[in-house]
């Protein structure tokens, strides 16, 4: 996505004959990350083909053929959870043409380890208060019924950047512990320390 942006941005229309093929898999389109983003992007006459699936509709060679006949030829950029990275990896055999990010999040959860799951987690705008489970304070929210905006939920997208208020969070992958006011976190990838306010 962020090098499609760039593209589009330093001008790319496709009209020099290199068609963009965009293929995005979602458990489903409440799940669809930059929904508004890729829909305007699809309307445009810019030379990208977005295809969004959905549901059922996992990554096959079938598909992707269909979509693009000489895909082994094509330079093919790919990211994703490791299933969908064994596949792909699995269609393009030896071609060199396929380049990845391989993202293995190493979301430690705060209640595995020795970390502080005592306090009190508070989402200020929603006026909800519950004990501190010690899971990702995206996690937290959604346990009690708020559907705070999110992408990637390992800290890529930066789409669940939220303002704590104050309190101490825990970055589950870096281990480093924050207790600075007013800060904006990734809540997909903190943990709370002990009390935690979050204007949600
Ligand atoms: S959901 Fe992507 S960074 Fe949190």
């Amino acid at each position: 996505m962020s090098m499609l942006r760039t593209l589009l941005r330093d001008g790319y229309d496709g009209h020099a004959g290199r068609r963009v093929t965009f293929l995005h898999y979602a458990r489903g389109p409440e799940d669809q990350i930059f929904a508004d983003e890729l829909r305007a992007i699809a309307e445009a006459d810019n030379g990208v083909d977005v295809h969004l699936r959905h549901g059922d509709r996992t990554f096959s060679e079938f598909e992707l053929r269909r979509l693009v006949p000489s895909y082994r030829d094509t330079d093919t950029w790919l990211c994703g959870p490791a299933g969908l990275v064994e596949l792909v990896t699995e269609a393009y055999g030896d071609s060199p043409r396929l380049r990845m990010e391989f993202f293995k999040p190493s979301v430690a959860r705060a209640a595995s380890g020795d970390a502080d799951v005592t306090g009190e987690v508070a989402f200020e705008r929603s006026g909800v208060t519950a004990a501190n489970t010690g899971t990702s304070l995206l996690e937290q929210a959604e346990a009690l019924g708020l559907r705070p905006e999110h992408g990637c939920r390992m800290g890529i997208c930066f789409s669940c950047t939220s303002t704590k208020r104050s309190g101490t969070v825990r970055n589950v992958l870096t281990g480093e512990e924050s207790a600075l006011p007013d800060e904006e976190i990734r809540i997909c990838v903190s943990t709370p320390v002990g009390d935690c306010h979050v204007d949600l």
